[in-house]
């Protein structure tokens, strides 16, 4: 077990409110590639964050749904790691704990998470984009298949760049972080925002910020402890030498 410095192991053992925010990092070590990542095979040619726009499934609605078809298929295989089981023995532990991610994977809640904001969606789900519904696409074969109400291409449920995020996630994500006494930020590049704001609204607040990457981000020489490595390597024995 890694030794952690003084005062960070208390900190979370004596905080009332405390938030989590996950990004890519966090589902690395289930094999979910980043945005940043190379892409494998058939898609290496393509950038993702062209893909993932607007403009590119009103342009190519076959190819971005075919996309999002392979990566929904990676991220169903994919399992929960160390590292979400640890957000979820967090949880139960703390008083009072909200879980807020940019990942569109679903695997916090796989993990046992249960309050969990996901600030970018979630690609296991589609929407009808004429009626802003969430809908259960009944005609796999095709890409995209039509709305089974109106007839409209679907769309990944997701955020796509340069669109807003749903204002009652983003909403619930802000207050909890204005709130907290200890926010931990997991697995986060901290370039994109409204949600790499989210630890500085905490600062702001006095809260305790706890950073968990491999690698310095901006975040870094703000936080109050940075710890260098990955979440399913540190944040298991964070959460047991404060909680078990
Ligand atoms: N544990 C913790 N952190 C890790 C690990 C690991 N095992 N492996 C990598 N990281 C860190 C990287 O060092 C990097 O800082 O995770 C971060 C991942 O950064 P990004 O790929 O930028 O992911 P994220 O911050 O979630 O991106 C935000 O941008 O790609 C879009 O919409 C997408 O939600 C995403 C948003």
């Amino acid at each position: 077990m890694p030794g952690f410095p003084p005062g960070l192991v208390g900190a979370l053992r004596e905080a009332r409110r405390v938030v989590a925010l996950t990004g890519a990092g966090i589902s690395a070590e289930s094999g979910v590639p980043t945005f940043r990542d190379a892409q494998a095979g058939l898609w290496a040619r393509y950038d993702p964050r062209e893909l993932a726009t607007p403009e590119a499934f009103e342009h190519d609605p076959e190819l971005v749904w075919k996309w999002y078809a392979w990566r929904r298929g990676l991220v169903e295989r994919a399992r929960p790691n160390a590292g979400h089981a640890a957000l979820a023995e967090l949880e139960r532990a703390a008083p009072v704990f909200s879980l807020v991610t940019q990942n569109v994977d679903g695997l916090h809640r796989e993990a046992g998470s249960e309050n969990v904001v996901e600030l970018h969606g979630n690609i296991r789900r589609s929407r009808c984009p004429a009626e802003g519904l969430t809908v259960e696409p009944d005609e796999a074969g095709h890409a995209p298949p039509p709305c089974p109400n109106c007839g409209s291409p679907l769309r990944p449920d997701v955020v796509w760049f340069g669109e807003a995020l749903p204002a009652a996630e983003i909403e619930a994500a802000s207050g909890a972080a204005r709130s907290c006494d200890l926010f931990l930020s997991v697995g986060t590049s901290g370039l994109v925002y409204p949600a790499a704001a989210l630890p500085y609204e905490a600062l702001e607040n006095g809260a305790t910020v706890v950073e968990i990457n491999p690698e310095r981000t901006p975040l870094s020489a703000h936080a109050g402890f940075s710890l260098r490595g990955k979440a399913g390597e540190v944040l298991p024995p964070l959460v047991g030498a404060a909680f078990g």
